[in-house]
């Protein structure tokens, strides 16, 4: 990749990752919850957009991942889902799952596969993403770590 993206953490009540999380129609309800990390990725100084994460233990959900409109298709997406996966893993993962209701084919590409939801650990079907935020018609996904 040619560029160097800064990672900062972010509290979830910041109103850009708000704003570009509803921009994007992914969830907002539950940013102040207890439990999430969230970061806002740069480049040169620009924001370029944000991600975020819920550990229980082994397993990490990643969620909250999104490029501002004007940033993508610049590989911007796939760095921001690496430095999830890379901190999750640093954090004490070792699978990260995710729901997307769009992009299945995108994370795919960064080692995704579906599973049905019986596969995956009730710490993560219980998640606010998982119960009740997201669709139901939302694929569920995972990949082991490191990335
Ligand atoms: C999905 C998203 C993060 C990708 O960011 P990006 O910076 O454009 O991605 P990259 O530049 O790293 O990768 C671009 C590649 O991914 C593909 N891609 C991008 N969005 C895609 C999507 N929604 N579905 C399938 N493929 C997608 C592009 O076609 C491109 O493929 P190519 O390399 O073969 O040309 C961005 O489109 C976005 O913020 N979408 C809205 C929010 C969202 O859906 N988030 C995911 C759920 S948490």
């Amino acid at each position: 990749m040619g560029f160097d993206l800064h990672q900062q953490a972010l509290d979830g009540c910041d109103d850009s990752l708000r704003a570009a999380l509803a921009g994007a129609g992914l969830p907002v309800d539950d940013l102040a919850d207890a439990g999430r990390s969230f970061y806002r990725f740069s480049c040169d100084g620009a924001t370029v957009g944000f991600g975020g994460l819920e550990l229980y233990g082994e397993a990490a959900l990643l969620r909250s991942i999104v490029v501002l409109p004007d940033r993508r298709g610049f590989g911007f997406g796939h760095a921001i889902t690496l430095g999830l996966l890379d901190e999750a893993h640093r954090k004490g993962a070792d699978a990260a799952y995710l729901l997307t209701e769009s992009a299945a084919a995108f994370f795919q590409s960064l080692g995704f596969h579906p599973i049905a939801r019986d596969e995956a650990p009730a710490a993560i079907l219980t998640t606010r993403q998982a119960a009740s935020l997201c669709p139901a018609s939302a694929a569920l996904m995972v990949r082991s770590l490191p990335a």
